[in-house]
């Protein structure tokens, strides 16, 4: 039988419902001779078409743009607006403030000693002496650093402190012990750095005397 009516054979075959089966067989298998509906085509045919449609304008013409430039995009929006937010903040942020205004304000030192309790208190201990009380009078040093031993390693004014916190340990030191501080304001908003300078300032009276 030609290729052409064993076609037909098999489309009517398939139009009364019966089933046709190929001529070979390979270890007992054999193989079903109809025709695909249409509805298979359609869809086979249609992402073929939008294969190819998509192919051209994605990838040729470059209408849409790739997830690492949507990525970038959001990434740099991102840091514009932190940027913005620390610009704020530093504008209307000096020592006199952190000292007369911020340390002073019962919400900002209550603000500052939460975000100190939920962040901080691994390195530099709940009673900030970086020290931790393990029973029989005995105590393990924390990797950071007393914030009550009246040193300030990277300046001792409020503004030092704020920056300290914000950037983390300078570029160019080797830390504490090997062991550096983070950048915060990678994390948190600067108005949180600024209520935690506060907390410190106001732990710390001595350092940071009232006028
Ligand atoms: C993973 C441990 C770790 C955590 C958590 C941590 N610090 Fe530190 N911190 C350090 C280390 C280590 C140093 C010393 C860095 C250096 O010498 O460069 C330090 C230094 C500091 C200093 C300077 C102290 C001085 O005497 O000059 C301040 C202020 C400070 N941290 C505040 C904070 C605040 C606020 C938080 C919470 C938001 C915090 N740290 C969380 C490890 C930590």
């Amino acid at each position: 039988m030609s290729e052409e009516t064993e076609a037909h054979k098999a489309q009517y075959a398939s139009k009364k419902g019966e089933v046709v089966l190929r001529d070979h067989e390979y270890d007992g298998i054999q193989e079903y001779d109809q025709t695909l509906p249409n509805w298979w085509l359609f869809v086979f045919f249609g992402s073929l078409l939008f294969f190819f449609g998509y192919w051209i304008a994605y990838y040729q013409l470059g209408w849409s743009k790739t997830d690492g430039e949507k990525i970038d995009q959001a990434m740099e929006r991102i840091e514009t607006a932190k940027k913005k937010a620390l610009d704020e903040m530093l504008a209307k942020l000096d020592d006199r403030a952190l000292i007369e205004e911020w340390s002073t304000n019962p919400e900002h030192i209550a603000a500052g000693e939460e975000i100190f309790q939920a962040n901080c208190i691994a390195c530099h201990g709940q009673d900030l002496s970086a020290k931790i009380d393990i029973g029989g009078g005995q105590s393990v040093n924390l990797p950071g650093l007393s914030l009550t031993d009246g040193e300030w390693k990277y300046g001792s004014k409020p503004m030092d402190v704020f920056r300290l916190i914000n950037e983390g340990t300078p570029a160019g030191s080797d830390g504490h012990n090997g062991a550096k501080m983070e950048a915060w304001g990678q994390k948190m908003p600067p108005i949180q750095i600024a209520e935690l300078t506060a907390f410190l300032i106001s732990k710390n009276p001595k350092d940071f005397p009232q006028p």
